[in-house]
């Protein structure tokens, strides 16, 4: 089957003072998801902004036809069951969070599961991926992160491809259709060897709203992907 491949902007390099606009023009743009990252000044040295925002993009979130385009939030906080929650009511359709973050990983999967969410697990460059032999058969999304998560702009650590290769493997044998999206220092002139380690889904956030014309780099992105 072929890969559809998947670009989740991520707000967290958009203006802040205009984000419902920012959403709607990174979607007129091409994305497929709005990825939203969410830090808590604890789990990660930065904080950005929670479910009150979530609920107030949620409404800006559709395409000019009015298709929605999913919101993947991606957790940096801890504890995570509570935020988890608080997100899928404020209209999230995918959450991730980071295994580490949490005592009970299973639980907090069941969470998001139970509120009608996707739930994904993110890693960490330094982190192994051993938790997924136990929770891969529930899990929707699989999220590695190529940068240490607190700050957009950072470059790119090349261990992740290793990794992504790693959990390709795990999901083929899984037979399960679960996505793999890679989170940090994706490029115009990365994203293929991105793809070709075995990633489907694309986080770019200074990539694309660093420049003037979002739908000039999707664009190219999309090219990279499909040359
Ligand atoms: C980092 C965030 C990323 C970040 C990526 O903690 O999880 O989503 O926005 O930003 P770039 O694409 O600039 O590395
Ligand atoms: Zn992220």
């Amino acid at each position: 089957m072929a890969m559809t491949f998947c670009i989740a902007p991520s707000l967290l390099s958009a203006d802040f003072a205009r984000l419902g606009e920012e959403v709607k023009n990174v979607i007129a743009a091409g994305s497929d998801w709005i990825h939203f990252d969410v830090m808590d000044n604890h789990y990660v040295p930065n904080l950005t902004f929670g479910p009150m925002i979530c609920s107030a993009l949620k409404p800006h979130a559709k395409t000019a036809a009015g298709v929605a385009v999913p919101i993947d939030v991606h957790l940096m906080v801890q504890p995570v069951d509570a935020l988890a929650s608080a997100f899928a009511d404020a209209g999230a359709d995918l959450i991730s969070f980071h295994p580490d973050a949490t005592s009970h990983v299973h639980r907090s999967i069941q969470v998001i599961k139970s509120k009608g969410c996707k739930a994904g697990l993110a890693f960490n460059p330094g982190q192994p991926l051993d938790v997924l032999d136990w929770v891969i058969e529930d899990i929707d999304l699989i999220v590695i992160m190529s940068v240490n998560p607190g700050f957009g702009g950072q470059s790119f650590i090349d261990s992740a491809l290793r990794k992504i290769e790693d959990v390709r493997r795990r999901i083929t044998a899984s037979g399960k259709n679960i996505r793999l999206e890679v989170d940090g220092g994706v490029k115009v002139d990365n994203i293929r060897q991105i793809a070709d380690a075995g990633a489907d889904t694309f986080v770019a956030g200074s990539a694309i709203f660093g420049k003037p014309d979002y739908k000039a780099v999707v664009d190219a992105m999309r090219a990279s992907l499909a040359a």
